[in-house]
């Protein structure tokens, strides 16, 4: 067999007995070793016992007939040709396996037999002169098995008083011995049959124990598959099989949260840009009323004055009126100037996010005179725009959450950058508040919309909040 074709057939063998399911693997197993043991035993005892019974009937022979010769003696050397006939006839009623036995006197002729009615078979003196032709033999005990109509036949000859009288021959057959060995390999095969049919039995109960746990998990897997991550594999014992359905049940309950954590990530996105876009609109609402009624009343303002100044006569109420105006539009340029500042800090592209910070806390000063802030940078130098953008957005929602919710009285913020890592956070000193119960409420635009900020730039936000307050820690690696 060449290495192709050899390959071929032990990929097909593998086809065939991977084919099968684990049940008849091992039905197939139990049964084959069961037979073969069975069989094994069987031939093994069989093949002894005829052994020792064939050796045994040699010597039961041997000793019978070298015992007939013996006592044939007597009756030969008195002519007593009937008292031969029944010491024979005795005999052969005496053992079982005797089938038959005669006397042949000095010429060959037969002086008794034990064959009855139906005569002697000549083709015995055959045999006799064929073995037992050479005259030297004739003086030793002789044993010889020929087969026959009734079966394998051991024939012995002893010679009587040492070949002067003749010789006595006895036949015994194996029969007897063989229906012994037969019944008993019977018994063994039908011992085998039934041990056989024991172990299958063992071995399906087995089998559906052993697969039962594996078949639950194969039906678990299918839910899962489909979808049904609430489904779990039955945990039947704690062996490996029970080590396999755990660990299955925690990789579906993994999955499960994940897929949890990501529908409320995403709901909460939706409610983020939903809530963004209305905070726009309202935030073109804002700064439309404040153009209007601010700047666009300060103008028209200004308008009347400038009529009115150009009706004055007198030159003091013209520097008067003059004055007042000036006055009237430096107020209007600062509140144009807040309202762009609102808009978007220019000083975050012009100074960078320390000067933008430091200028944010000013107005957080004054707008809560209350709160004591803090503030600490080392950022040395600028970073990319969006970043700067993204933790200014942040702090400052951080800063303005304090100030509203927290109820503490100082808030710090701490901005550093070292090994391509920029860290900010802000902590106030407040009465702490549930992250995940505020987070899960859905509304919390502020949470959402700076982790969402945090992780745009590739960043990591966290929130720790206790009894003593509360901590925002953001961290964007550049
Ligand atoms: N520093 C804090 N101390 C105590 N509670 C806080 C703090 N920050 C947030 N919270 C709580 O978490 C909730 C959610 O905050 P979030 O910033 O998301 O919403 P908000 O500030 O109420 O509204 P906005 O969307 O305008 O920011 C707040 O309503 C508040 O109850
Ligand atoms: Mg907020």
């Amino acid at each position: 067999m060449n290495t192709a074709s050899h390959t071929a057939f032990w990929d097909k063998l593998w086809a065939l007995v991977g084919g099968v399911s684990v049940r008849t693997k091992i039905l197939g197993i139990i049964l084959a070793l069961t037979v073969i043991l069975g069989l094994g035993i069987t031939w093994q005892v069989r093949a002894v016992m005829t052994r020792v019974f064939v050796a045994e009937l040699g010597q039961r022979g041997l000793s019978v007939v070298s015992d007939l010769a013996a006592r044939s003696i007597d009756p030969i050397l008195l002519n007593d040709n009937f008292a031969v006939h029944q010491l024979l006839s005795d005999t052969v009623a005496n053992h079982p396996d005797a089938l038959y036995a005669f006397v042949l006197d000095n010429e060959g002729r037969v002086l008794a037999h034990t064959f009855g009615a139906s005569g002697f078979p000549l083709a015995l003196l055959d045999l006799e002169s064929e073995v037992y032709g050479a005259s030297e033999s004739k003086r030793r005990i002789q044993h010889r098995i020929y087969s026959s109509n009734q079966g394998i036949v051991h024939d012995f000859s002893a010679p009587i008083f040492d070949g002067r009288s003749g010789v006595v021959r006895l036949g015994l057959t194996e029969n007897r011995l063989s229906g012994i060995v037969n019944a008993m390999t019977g018994q063994m095969l039908l011992t085998t049959i039934v041990v056989a049919l024991v172990g299958i039995a063992a071995a399906s109960f087995l089998t559906w124990l052993l697969t039962r746990p594996i078949l639950a998990l194969v039906d678990t897997t299918h839910q899962v598959g489909k979808g049904d991550l609430s489904a779990r594999a039955p945990h039947w014992a704690d062996d490996e099989i029970g080590a396999l359905a755990d660990a299955f049940n925690a990789m579906a309950e993994n999955l499960e949260t994940s897929r949890q954590a990501i529908a409320e990530k995403d709901m909460a996105r939706t409610q983020l840009l939903e809530q963004l876009i209305t905070a726009q609109e309202e935030e073109r609402k804002r700064i439309a009323r404040e153009l209007h009624d601010d700047v666009g009343q300060a103008l028209t303002s200004l308008l009347v004055g400038m009529k009115v100044a150009g009706q004055l006569e007198s030159a003091a109420e013209m520097r008067a009126k003059s004055e007042e105006m000036r006055t009237f539009a430096a107020e209007t340029l600062e509140q144009v100037r807040l309202l762009s500042r609102q808009l978007r800090p220019s000083v975050l592209d012009d100074l960078g996010l320390a000067a933008a910070l430091n200028r944010y806390a000013e107005e957080f000063r004054q707008r809560h005179p209350q709160f004591a802030v803090d503030l600490h940078f080392d950022l040395a130098g600028r970073l990319p725009p969006t970043v700067e953008t993204t933790l200014y957005r942040i702090v400052q929602e951080a800063m303005t959450n304090a100030a509203r919710h927290s109820g503490g009285g100082a808030v710090s913020v701490l901005l550093t950058r070292h090994d391509g890592h920029v860290r900010a956070i802000v902590e106030d000193d407040g009465q702490g508040f549930d992250v995940e119960g505020a987070r899960r409420a859905g509304r919390s635009v502020g949470l959402h919309g700076m982790a969402e900020r945090a992780e745009l730039v590739g960043g990591h936000l966290e929130i720790e909040s206790g009894g003593d307050g509360t901590a925002v820690y953001v961290e964007v690696t550049l």
